[in-house]
């Protein structure tokens, strides 16, 4: 039967997706957000992830009867974390929910949000089941192919990342294996428990390689000595990995492994390491902040939650600003790529600078929190012109700018 395919929620994972499998099939794709799909028709992509939209045939709707006319259903919405930090399935539920309602018999759904193991089939399956009143294992099967993207990133797009794949039976895994092997190669999980945890283990470790990174920073910022110095020095040994400090922020290293600490804790045992990494990455934003403590007015330049992205969603940012703020000092901030159609709250709080040559500010503090690329047509000296005389602070966070230029203008320049 000739495959007809609708992705479910399309952000940074789903959009790139379906563009991809619209050069070998037939695509639709359906996103509850009716704003994007009008965006999204108009060849428009808020994410920036795809050149050149209007190339793709795709199928764009927020009816979900386009979900009907499909027999192989790719869910990629988001999963979030609550207050409490514990997984937020409601996303995932509802557009389970949705996909119930809408399946036919002899359709796939395979799920690519990332979760911890069991979630598909505990979590997602009863409720396909229920929705659909058809017969899971005869009616329809499921699958779990995770997404390994890196927004912002063009390179590793997902033509040249191997994608993990796994299906409810033989015959499914088969099928989606030849689906995701039609745009890129795959590598066969044994099972669904298995793709998920391999997925959520990927941003467990790299959120724990960081967070080893940022604890030897809080260590060598007691010291006296630049973090950055001794892992170069380090990385000259041929089995040391090279891993940087950081403000972990983003909806996945930061947020995915206390989707494993759940199901840890379901599961009756108790993780150590994993969640002492998550706290040393939350503390960091307090150790940036508080190098800024005494300066009065504050620029943050890049506030995403990682250079070259539009999506300030869960960026560290923020809470630096909120420090800096309590710190008593004014905040202000300016990203020309920062997109507002994310509705991160919050940063309404502080003054925005929409154009830094038309502003007559002086600060005394600078923050780079995200360095975009387009910040190489700021010089350094220009950023000096807009600051107070006494030795402004700069904190580069990623060490985008040069360090001996820095001092040189006079700054005191600081980096993690
Ligand atoms: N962004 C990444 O780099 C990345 C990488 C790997 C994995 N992931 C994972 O992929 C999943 C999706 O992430 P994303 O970054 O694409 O999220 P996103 O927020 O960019 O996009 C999700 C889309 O789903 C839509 N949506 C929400 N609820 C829906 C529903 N019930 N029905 C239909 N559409 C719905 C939203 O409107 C949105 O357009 C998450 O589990 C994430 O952890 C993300």
């Amino acid at each position: 039967m000739p495959q007809k395919i609708c992705v479910v929620g399309l952000g940074y994972v789903g959009l790139p997706l379906a563009c991809l499998l619209s050069k070998k099939f037939e695509v639709a794709g359906f996103d509850i957000n009716t704003n994007k799909i009008n965006d999204l028709k108009q060849g428009r992509d808020e994410t920036g992830e795809v050149d050149n939209l209007v190339q793709y045939q795709i199928n764009y709707s927020a009816d979900p009867k386009i979900i009907s006319e499909a027999n192989f259903i790719i869910v990629a919405v988001p999963t979030p974390i609550t207050d409490d930090k514990r997984p937020d399935l409601a996303p995932l539920i509802s557009a389970s929910q949705i996909v119930g309602r809408n399946l036919t018999s002899g359709s796939i759904v395979v799920y690519e949000s990332t979760v911890y193991p069991g979630c598909t089939e505990e979590d997602c399956l009863p409720v396909l089941i229920k929705e659909s009143g058809l017969k899971f294992g005869t009616d329809f099967t499921i699958g779990y192919s995770p997404e390994r993207v890196n927004p912002g990133d063009r390179v590793h797009t997902i033509d040249k990342i191997v994608k993990i794949v796994s299906g409810s039976d033989d015959e499914t895994l088969a099928k989606v294996a030849a689906i995701y092997g039609a745009i890129t190669t795959v590598h066969q999980a044994p099972s669904i428990k298995v793709a998920e945890a391999a997925k959520v283990i990927e941003n467990v470790q790299r959120s724990l390689n960081i967070a080893l990174m940022n604890e030897l920073a809080l260590i060598f910022d007691q010291v006296g000595i630049s973090t950055k110095d001794v892992i170069e020095a380090a990385a000259t040994k041929w089995n040391f990995q090279k891993f940087s400090p950081g403000l972990v922020g983003g909806h996945c290293i930061g947020i995915d492994p206390y989707y494993l600490t759940y199901k840890a804790q379901q599961s009756g045992y108790e993780p150590k390491v994993i969640l002492a990494g998550q706290d040393v990455n939350e503390s960091m934003a307090k150790l940036v902040a508080g190098k800024f403590v005494g300066r009065k007015t504050v620029l943050v330049l890049g506030v995403t939650f990682k250079e070259n992205v539009p999506d300030a969603r869960n960026t560290k940012a923020i809470n630096v600003m909120a420090e800096l703020k309590k710190q008593g000092a004014e905040v202000y901030w300016h990203d020309p790529i920062y997109s507002a159609k994310h509705q991160t709250q919050g940063f309404e709080k502080y003054k925005y600078v929409d154009s830094l040559e038309n502003s007559t500010v002086k600060y005394d503090g600078i923050l780079i929190f995200s360095p975009h690329s387009i910040f190489k047509n700021y010089l350094l000296s220009q950023l000096q012109s807009h600051c107070l005389t006494n030795q402004p602070l700069i904190f580069d966070v990623k060490g985008f700018y040069n360090r001996a230029e820095a001092e040189r203008l006079g700054f005191k320049y600081l980096t993690l």
